[in-house]
């Protein structure tokens, strides 16, 4: 086997050894299967490729400093997979399923968890598809829940390094009776060619404002946002951003390290009174931002002196702290994995 530069990986697709996979059909879930292939067999009707039936999440995989593999609000993922399943009319996997099949996964593939050091992680990426083929429109009768796993650096390749955003008016992500609420793959569809017209523009990602006056910051591309002013944690609150475990548990660790917070709508115009601004989620974890450019409107704000903030850069410490296993974990965030 090639050595893996624990150092310098990307946040991208690796291959590793096993994927773990449960069928719902005939009105149940089957039995959790392992497979070491990394494609699926599916009806070219299935619902998911057609009609975007379909929802995944996002989680990660920490060895902590005494060697043990810790996984982060597991459950939290689990809840808000049910929730995809419900918006868009699929079957909603079993909270118990879901942790199961987390845990095997991560199992399975132990040597592809980064060693503690390296700020590197497992990334778990669950799947649910509508399998079953449709083509009228309406929901599949089967689904596939799978979960993959590859190690992962920081998703921004600078990690905790302030980058430059761009405020997206062109394009939205999500509308506030849509589907931004959920996790499901047509918002990422939608932000696509907003991505791409940043990046162009040498913007690490974008800025969504609220799709019905563009008067409010909604959230970043695969984040959400926050902004710091003096003691206070401030955070959008919106029909159309995609409700972040990371965020909420900022939000939670902020108070208990005395900060106020306040998530309510935050106007377009507050980015000039913000002293810090970052995104936040399991990818990105806490992201500084630097800078945001607003195109269409001419405005730029920019924050620091081009390093993370003190305000950012103390959540982020206390943050990654309880993942690897640093500090106590006074929430009960944490579940150490057993490799019995
Ligand atoms: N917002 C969007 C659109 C995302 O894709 C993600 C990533 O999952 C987040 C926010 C952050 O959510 P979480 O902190 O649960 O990973
Ligand atoms: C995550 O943070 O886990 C995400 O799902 C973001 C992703 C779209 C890369």
């Amino acid at each position: 086997m090639q050595e893996i530069d624990w150092k310098n990986i990307p946040f991208g697709f690796s291959e590793t050894d096993y994927n773990v996979r449960c069928y719902y059909r005939n009105g149940s879930w089957g039995k959790i299967e392992v497979s070491s292939s990394n494609t699926i067999n599916m009806h070219m009707a299935a619902t998911s490729l057609h009609y975007g039936q379909e929802g995944f999440e996002g989680l990660k995989a920490y060895t902590g400093k005494d060697g043990q593999v810790r996984i982060f609000r597991c459950e939290e993922n689990a809840k808000r997979m049910q929730r995809t399943a419900e918006r868009v009319l699929m079957a909603p996997p079993p909270v118990e399923l879901f942790h199961e099949m987390v845990k095997q996964v991560i199992q399975l593939n132990r040597r592809f968890i980064p060693p503690y050091g390296y700020g590197a992680t497992l990334y778990i990426r669950p799947l649910l598809i509508g399998t079953g083929a449709e083509i009228g429109v309406r929901p599949s009768k089967e689904y596939l829940l799978i979960m993959f796993v590859m190690p992962v650096g920081p998703y921004f390749k600078d990690g905790f390094k302030p980058v430059d955003m761009m405020i997206c008016r062109d394009f939205d992500r999500a509308a506030p009776l849509g589907t931004g609420t959920v996790k499901v793959g047509g918002n990422y569809a939608a932000s696509l060619m907003s991505l791409e017209l940043a990046k162009q523009k040498g913007f690490s990602s974008t800025i969504y404002l609220d799709a019905r006056e563009k008067k409010y910051i909604d959230e970043c591309g695969p984040a959400n946002f926050f902004g710091i002013k003096g003691k206070k944690y401030i955070t959008p609150k919106s029909e159309s951003v995609l409700p972040s475990i990371t965020n909420m548990s900022l939000q939670q660790l902020a108070t208990h390290l005395g900060y106020e917070v306040e998530r309510r709508p935050v106007p377009f115009e507050e980015l000039a009174e913000f002293d810090e601004t970052a995104e936040c989620g399991t990818a990105a974890v806490i992201t500084p931002i630097k800078r945001i450019v607003d195109p269409v409107a001419g405005k730029e704000f920019t924050y620091g002196n081009g390093e993370a903030g003190p305000v950012c850069t103390h959540l982020y410490k206390e943050y990654t702290a309880i993942q690897f296993g640093e500090s106590p974990d006074p929430f009960g965030w944490t579940e150490v994995i057993d490799f019995k």
